[in-house]
């Protein structure tokens, strides 16, 4: 097997996939279309992380023809067209909470530090003003924590929060078990009207565009927190300045905005730059050492299962099948378009062949079946290409 891991993936993911049996080749940069396609004659696996743009050319192009995995070194996957990767049989993979715990750590260090107006002493202090006023200054303990979002950041941080001492209440549109003490509200208003503090952590649908702007604002009690951390399109700037500059909000923490700067040297725009109650970090809630060697780890743990022994649990397009490994057996992985009877179709491959099923697994999800067979045979090779033959089939691979 081969592997290209592009964008300076963490070493680790290296030295995994090569203990696993892999020649990898990692580059520092991402390539354009042009160049990877070159760069993917022969690749079977391929490693991106938010830069390397997969549209359905490339994946389609013959260069491409090897290719069974792909690893998304990031929580994202929209720079790739997972549709495309899905007919081609090629799994995807990502990193969904490898920083969670980074942003649960930046959101609980930016509610310390609003409650504590340790932003305006700093500027003061920065300025040469000595104001050891407590005037609006508060422990964290006993505030009232509104999480709106309870998903794998909203609800770590409500472990966290209340082992802080607060109070936690979350509003979800899923049904989610509440964590600890932790109180659901059944309605977005009933959260922004008892919370000192509201922390937005839902994901990036395209329904949450602007769902949080003037008449929310409004809602929260007067003198609370603001802090978002999730994506910059949910919430109306506009607004929150109104909200800052009349003093309805205490302070707010954004590290997502609605337009970012794409490199470092683009300025950064906002209307929210020059308030001293409002802390600004340039999208690095996820961004620590820490995670990024969580994310190597584990996407390559991902990749090394799948290219080993079928493994797809948490792929982001196949469905999750993971078969224990038998010694004595070979095994089978058959993607297929998921349509009445292609197991039957399979099997009776296999019996004409008078092969025995060791053990098999079959999963579906949307338009693709996947199956995983352990079989005992001698020359598994006829078999594979009279199973490649079948119109059903997407692709299979002997795994051992
Ligand atoms: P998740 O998918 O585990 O949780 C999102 C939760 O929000 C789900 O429970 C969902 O049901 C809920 N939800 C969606 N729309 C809602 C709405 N309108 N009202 C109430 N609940 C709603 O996602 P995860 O991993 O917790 O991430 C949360 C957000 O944080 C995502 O938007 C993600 O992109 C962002 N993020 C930001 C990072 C940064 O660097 N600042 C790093 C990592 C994630």
């Amino acid at each position: 097997m081969r592997a290209l891991l592009l964008e300076n993936v963490h070493p680790d993911a290296v030295t995994l996939l090569e203990r696993a049996g892999c020649e990898v080749q990692a580059l520092d940069r991402a390539l354009d279309e042009a160049e990877l396609s070159a760069a993917l004659d022969g690749v079977h696996v391929l490693g991106i992380r938010s830069k390397t743009e997969l549209p359905a050319s490339l994946l389609s192009s013959p260069t491409a023809r090897d290719l069974v995995a792909i690893g998304a070194f990031c929580i994202g996957t929209n720079q790739i067209d997972v549709a495309t990767a899905t007919n081609k049989g090629v799994a995807v993979f990502n990193a969904p909470f490898s920083n969670t715990r980074s942003v649960v750590e930046l959101a609980l260090a930016e509610i310390i530090a609003l409650t504590r107006r340790l932003t305006e002493k700093n500027a003061d202090m920065h300025a040469g003003v000595w104001d050891k006023s407590a005037t609006g200054a508060h422990e964290v303990r006993g505030r009232r924590l509104g999480i709106v979002g309870y998903g794998n950041i909203g609800a770590q941080l409500s472990v966290l929060a209340e082992a802080l001492g607060m109070t936690v209440s979350f509003y979800d549109t899923a049904d989610k078990l509440a964590l600890g003490n932790a109180r659901r509200c059944q309605t977005l208003d009933e959260l922004l009207a008892s919370s000192d503090i509201v922390t937005l952590h839902v994901d990036g649908r395209s329904g949450n565009s602007g769902m949080f702007g003037a008449e929310q604002f409004d809602a929260m009690q007067p003198g609370s927190l603001f802090l978002n951390l999730s994506r910059g399109f949910v919430v109306d700037h506009t607004a929150l300045r109104r909200c800052i500059d009349s003093g309805h909000l205490a302070g707010a923490a954004i590290d997502v905005f609605p337009t970012e700067p794409r490199s470092r040297g683009e300025e950064f725009e906002s209307q929210l730059r020059g308030l001293p109650n409002v802390i600004l970090t340039p999208h690095i809630g996820g961004s620590t050492e820490e995670a990024q060697q969580d994310i190597g780890r584990y996407v390559a743990g991902k990749l090394r299962d799948f290219v080993a022994d079928g493994t797809t649990t948490m792929s982001v397009n196949l469905p999750h099948l993971a078969l224990p490994q038998r010694a004595d057996a070979h095994r089978l992985a058959h993607l297929h378009h998921n349509v009445p009877g292609v197991l039957a179709r399979i099997n009776g491959v296999l019996a004409e062949h008078k092969v025995n099923i060791e053990g098999q697994l079959l999963g579906t999800r949307g338009d693709i079946g996947y199956v995983l067979t352990d079989i005992a045979t001698d020359d598994p090779d006829a078999l594979v290409a009279e199973l490649e033959s079948l119109e059903e089939t997407v692709r299979v691979r002997l795994l051992s």
